[in-house]
């Protein structure tokens, strides 16, 4: 972990939220409600646990599917970010993060693709992202998610009270919603 977890600005929280994670499995609990974030989320638990998996033949593969992934899935975040003006006191701590993350990601693939390491060194690097990821989801992506949510759609109370607009709705009107959304 310790290419994870070397910068000091954010170590409390890197601290705070690992654990070992023995096996990393998309559920219903690691949703977190903004439905892009979640289709990279879910995509980042297969291309990792890949990783985890890969043998001798598949790893150098696996390492630049990570890879892959990494680039698109943070940068996408970080043009919600922008887009919706999260907080600066947020973005850099999150912002920090990715960027070790990425590192690391590089440096293995970099060492592997000359064959200065093993598949002992790669099959470290995908559990240090295991144990990295629930916590980073649970605190910097979940904060983010409802940010979004909160900037595009007015929030969960939004889609509370739409339900309750929908039951009560007169056939052909929209007009219930709309002034409903606007108060909200
Ligand atoms: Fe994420
Ligand atoms: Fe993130």
């Amino acid at each position: 972990m310790s290419n994870l977890q070397s910068n000091e600005h954010h170590a409390h929280h890197t601290q705070r939220t690992t654990r070992h994670v023995e096996k990393l499995e998309w559920n219903d609990g690691l949703l977190l409600g903004h439905g892009p974030m979640d289709d990279e989320h879910r995509e980042f638990v297969h291309v990792v646990m890949a990783l985890r998996n890969s043998t001798v033949e598949t790893a150098l593969t696996a390492l630049a599917a990570v890879e892959a992934h990494l680039i698109a899935h943070f940068d996408l975040e970080h043009e919600w970010m922008d887009k919706t003006a999260f907080p600066d006191v947020y973005s850099r701590c999150h912002r920090d993060q990715h960027d070790e993350v990425l590192a690391s990601v590089f440096q293995v693939h970099q060492l592997a693709a000359i064959g200065q390491i093993g598949l002992g060194a790669v099959h470290r690097l995908a559990q240090s992202l295991m144990d990295w990821f629930p916590g980073h989801a649970d605190y910097m992506d979940s904060s983010l998610s409802a940010w979004i949510n909160g900037q595009t759609h007015g929030g969960q109370a939004v889609v509370l009270r739409r339900n309750l607009v929908h039951e009560d709705r007169i056939p052909g009107s929209e007009s219930n919603y709309e002034v409903d959304a606007k108060a909200a």
